[in-house]
């Protein structure tokens, strides 16, 4: 475990580089610098990239969609599973040459690596890759200013403590413009960390223990949001339903109903969330609440009692049923989603069975299936009986192929219905507008512009690949 822990500050003591001249320290004195963040993973990672721009804005940093004309470079990376790490290590060199090409022009590049692998390599990736300048853990975004000042300065910075105080209270809140230049929907972090320890998972060494915010604090966050237009927010947390956060009585379910009660929030999910922690409030809420989007991303990871125990998973299959029961009792429309991973150590073929009548039985709208890919540092890495790649590759091909059967007919069923679309943005042809139904899917359908930010009422025509079509309806 030690592994995932680099000293709290490390500074390789390099010089600055030939690249500091005065041209760059007149461009910084008149504010025009430039910063790209790309990322990589999960909600979280968008989440924390857009607190990235916030915190530097006042800094005289502006967003750029394009990587080559960024000052400054960072990638918010992912460790889940070793290929988003090694994705990582492919940008950087792509990223290394743009360095070079920007200093050939006289322009000075400086390259930072935020994110899990940040927060898991630390120092390593300073020796991997000697172009990088700044290495900053999720826990220290709210220094950013101050680490990218002495990375130009002196680069290789590393900074992944886990401070005391807390962070985001020292993140700067989003201008109005930004939020409005973001769109209509929001993720809205509430919730960090994850105190579970799956014995397959970086997430309790990347993201640390579990934290959750004061109530109060994201409401009033919430209707920074709501007044500058967003409609839809989305609560995220690595381990969001277990939400214990100052005035929220040990669970989400009041979060989400007060979100709810945001003048201009017309809907709100929450994502991702572990079965053990749906209680009773919570599922109250999803019968109560209108507001509450009928979808629900409940990971299981296998339907195998004696590969979930060896998961440190604490519930089994049918415990995992029982709580898809009571949340289809309180909303019965309710789409549900879930995770899943084959070819853990040992997962035998008649246990791989067991998680394909664990998909039959439930009926997911959609799922997300993963070779089982170990992580150093984490208990099930050590684990004998490692499966043979080329068996898990064949368990990924039939899983995937059960949950694409599920999602098709889950959206088929659609089709000849009238559901409620928020409008995101314009579609992908002309004259058409794009938004998603309650139970998060895309629709398309040929509309005004005007409709974006709005509710409407479409009829379901058809379907295509990735999303659906539909007609606005009348009335
Ligand atoms: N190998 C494969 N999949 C993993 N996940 C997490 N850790 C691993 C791993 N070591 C998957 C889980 C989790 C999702 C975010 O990523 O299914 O729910
Ligand atoms: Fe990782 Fe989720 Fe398990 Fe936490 S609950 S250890 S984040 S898989």
């Amino acid at each position: 475990m030690t592994a995932f822990f680099e000293p709290a500050r490390v500074n390789a003591g390099r010089l600055p580089g030939p690249e500091q001249n005065m041209e760059e320290t007149a461009a910084t004195a008149a504010g025009r610098r430039k910063v790209h963040v790309k990322s990589y993973g999960c909600q979280m990672n968008v989440y924390d990239a857009d607190r990235m721009v916030d915190v530097l804005a006042p800094q005289g940093f502006s967003e750029t969609e394009r990587m080559e004309d960024a000052d400054l470079v960072i990638l918010n990376t992912c460790h889940i599973r070793e290929r988003a790490t090694e994705k990582v290590f492919s940008e950087l060199g792509k990223v290394r040459l743009l360095k070079a090409r920007r200093a050939a022009a006289g322009k000075t590049t400086t390259i930072a690596v935020a994110g899990c692998v940040a927060q898991a390599e630390g120092a390593e990736i300073l020796r991997r890759q000697a172009a990088v300048d700044l290495v900053v853990g999720p826990q220290s975004y709210h220094r950013l200013s101050d680490l990218v000042a002495r990375a130009a300065a002196a680069p290789g910075v590393v900074d992944t403590d886990f401070p005391t105080e807390d962070k985001f209270d020292h993140l700067a809140p989003p201008a109005p413009e930004a939020i409005r230049a973001r769109g209509v929907t929001s993720f809205v972090t509430v919730q960090e960390g994850c105190d579970k320890f799956c014995s397959f998972c970086v997430v309790p060494y990347t993201r640390g223990a579990e934290v959750s915010r004061p109530l109060v604090k994201v409401i009033a966050e919430i209707e920074r949001l709501a007044a500058a237009g967003v409609r839809e927010v989305t609560l995220i947390g690595q381990n969001v339903n277990a939400y214990h956060g100052a005035g929220a009585n040990g669970s989400l379910g009041p979060l989400l109903r007060q979100t709810a009660r945001v003048p201009g929030i017309a809907r709100v999910r929450y994502t991702t969330s572990h079965p053990r922690d749906m209680d009773e409030e919570l599922i109250a809420a999803h019968a109560e609440e209108p507001a509450l989007m009928p979808f629900l991303h409940l990971p299981v990871q296998s339907g195998s009692d004696r590969v979930l125990a060896a998961m440190n998973r604490r519930h089994s299959g049918a415990d995992y049923i029982a709580v898809v029961e009571r949340v289809r009792r309180a909303r019965p429309d309710i789409a549900l989603s879930s995770d899943f991973i084959v070819g853990f150590p040992g997962e035998t073929e008649a246990e791989f069975g067991e998680t394909l009548a664990l998909v039959r039985a439930v009926r997911f709208a959609s799922a997300y299936a993963f070779k089982y890919s170990p992580r150093a540092g984490t208990p099930a890495a050590e684990m004998a009986d490692q499966v043979a790649d080329d068996c898990k590759r064949d368990r990924l091909s039939r899983l995937q192929q059960l949950i694409e059967e599920q999602r098709l007919d889950f959206n088929r069923a659609l089709v000849g219905r009238t559901v409620e679309v928020l409008f995101e943005k314009s579609g992908r042809h002309p004259g058409q507008i794009a938004g998603k139904s309650p139970y998060l899917q895309a629709v398309q359908v040929a509309g005004p512009t005007t409709l974006i930010g709005e509710v409407a009422k479409v009829a379901i025509t058809g379907l295509g690949a990735n999303s659906l079509f539909g007609q606005l309806a009348v009335g």
